[in-house]
């Protein structure tokens, strides 16, 4: 940890706007009084802005208004001066044709919004999957100190006496309707329990992997992840993120001195230790490409390897955040990789503090929860990075959720050249399939949906099903819900659309997958590749106009993190010229 404050007081770059009394020094302050701030408001304090993905359409976000006036208090205890605004909330649950086409999208909205108005700092109120990478991609191009506070977790679902996971029980409960296991109307009953507060998916879905992402780097204070949203303590957490924002301006911690090489492996480790999702992969990546930190997706296999997963949290494991709260949450976790030496202990937070001093005085309260390492949910956490001649670029795989004795598997190809071919194919009961075969799913990355959506976990036949088989391996350049599970290859590079093997796979190829080898192949000739390769065309119509034009131009591969070619990098927080 190298960071040195800077003194106060200094002017910041919100007086070039509300400093002074020139004509436009007076047209910005005497405007934004309409709202009735006193003068002192502009005398030079702290301008903070509240970056709210607030929606009604994102209900896992529907209660940031709330916490957000929390943040307010906190920033006038401090000193400082509140302004909250919007940005476009990339809301998982309702978003077509999948969240991940806007997550750019958004961050570009976070970036020009920073640096275009009188903020010296941020918070950022973020709580669906998509909603804090694309907050943190935008504050890191901008690199105005910043500072991550998440909505919180659901309470646990309650169905007949059992827990229900927010997205893994609505994939289970679907097969088990499949396989004649489950009436509709216990489906419609269910329905009824899943979601039974505000916040976000209360299983390691990509939420609450994302929230553990930030607080891993670094960039939220430490015990955010886990506290449900509906617990007082999310208030007090809000307000005290409000209150250390303030002080972050003054000294001028910015993304750039948090976000180092250290703290992505810090948070790559604490993925595998957490089971957390696949999506975290491309999210980090993103992250890493915006402060030009280099990271690829070798650094997931090589560091995440030897990690034990110790939380026992759905999709992986049996229990809920709201547990996994009560268990201490994350800092239990990062102390135990401390411990094992995985960390880097002397990483820099928000607090100003390292990371180890957050996290040395953690205790555990359930060791059902936060599991012993002798009792891990698998002894080798993290994601597999798999390559082959189907997947040059790579593609991942989550050991914690897939079966075990799958990991190992030669079989034949049962192809689906995209999700409408999936659709209209999969209940057939002609189809020709066993569960020894391999699903093939093509079209589904970054160009080829377009988006990139999480049907990688596609279901499976039901004449499958009705056997009593619960996980076949699966293929796709798709991405999986991080509350999902199974043995599914994701993420092939390059992607079927962009030409990548994965178009050029037939039913009827023998396919060979070896997680402990990390390799994903193919087998057919080199010859044979080529030949088929060179005959393929692309079945995707480049849209002609649009944001799905310029999706479709700029966006680059999984591999890298699926941003925009033109967005990687920080362009800084320059106040540029004025509007009059
Ligand atoms: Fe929003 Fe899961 S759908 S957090």
């Amino acid at each position: 940890m190298s960071f040195t404050p800077k003194k106060w007081p200094r002017k910041l770059r919100s007086q070039v706007w509300y400093g002074g009394d020139s004509r436009d020094n007076i047209y910005h302050r005497s405007w934004m009084k309409n709202q009735g701030h006193p003068e002192d408001m502009f005398d030079g304090r702290p301008v903070i802005g509240i970056c709210n993905t607030w929606s009604d359409l994102t209900p896992c976000n529907g209660h940031l208004r709330d916490l957000a006036d929390r943040v307010k208090r906190g920033v006038y205890e401090a000193g400082g001066f509140p302004v909250e605004f919007p940005v476009f909330s990339v809301g998982e649950s309702s978003l077509r044709p999948t969240a991940m086409m806007y997550r750019n999208l958004a961050s570009m909205d976070v970036e020009e919004a920073l640096r275009a108005n009188p903020i010296d700092g941020v918070v950022l109120m973020v709580g669906c999957d998509k909603t804090t990478p694309a907050l943190l991609m935008g504050a890191a191009s901008v690199d105005l100190p910043a500072i991550v506070v998440t909505g919180g977790p659901m309470l646990n679902g309650q169905f007949r006496g059992e827990r229900v996971g927010s997205g893994t029980a609505l994939w289970q409960m679907s097969e088990d309707i499949k396989a004649g296991k489950m009436t509709r109307d216990d489906f419609l009953e269910a329905e009824q329990s899943m979601s039974r507060s505000a916040g976000s998916c209360n299983t390691m879905g990509t939420a609450s992997t994302m929230a553990s992402m930030a607080e891993a780097l670094g960039m939220a204070l430490s015990g955010n992840a886990a506290i449900p949203a509906v617990d007082s303590r999310r208030r007090v957490m809000a307000q005290i993120t409000g209150r250390r924002i303030v002080d972050m301006v003054k000294d001028d911690l910015k993304p750039s001195d948090i976000l180092t090489r250290d703290a992505f492996e810090n948070a790559i480790r604490t993925n595998g230790a957490i089971g957390g999702s696949t999506n975290a992969v491309i999210h980090l990546l993103a992250i890493a490409g915006r402060v030009g930190i280099d990271l690829n997706l070798d650094d997931w296999d090589s560091l995440g390897r030897d990690i034990p997963t110790i939380v026992n949290l759905m999709p992986s494991g049996k229990y809920l955040m709201e547990e996994f709260f009560y268990a201490g949450g994350l800092p239990v976790v990062i102390k135990r990789l401390g411990e094992a030496g995985k960390l880097h202990k002397d990483a820099l937070t928000v607090s100003g503090k390292n990371m180890w001093d957050e996290v040395k005085d953690a205790k555990n309260w359930n060791e059902d929860v936060i599991l012993p390492v002798e009792k891990a949910l698998t002894q080798q956490g993290g994601i597999a990075v798999l390559r082959g001649n189907l997947a040059p670029n790579g593609a991942v795989l989550k050991p914690s959720a897939a079966s075990e004795h799958l990991l190992v598997h030669t079989g034949r190809a049962v192809v689906f050249e995209d999700i409408d071919d999936y659709k209209a194919r999969i209940d057939d009961e002609d189809l020709d399939i066993d569960e020894n075969c391999i699903m093939v799913l093509k079209n589904c990355g970054p160009k080829g949906y377009p988006g990139m959506p999480e049907v990688g976990n596609m279901g499976l036949p039901p004449k499958v099903l009705r056997k009593g088989i619960t996980d076949m391996v699966r293929i796709s350049d798709a991405r999986m819900s991080g509350t999902a599970y199974g043995t599914v290859v994701l993420h092939t590079s390059p992607e079927a659309a962009a030409g990548g093997p994965l178009a050029i796979v037939r039913t009827g190829d023998i396919i060979s997958l070896n997680v402990p080898q990390r390799s994903l192949h193919l087998d057919i000739s080199d010859e044979e590749m080529s030949e088929r390769l060179t005959q393929w065309k692309s079945p995707i119509e480049k849209p002609k106009s649009g944001y799905a034009s310029l999706f479709h131009t700029h966006i680059k591969g999984a591999d890298t993190g699926a941003d925009f070619d033109f967005l990687i990098g920080c362009r800084g927080n320059d106040v540029g010229r004025d509007s009059h």
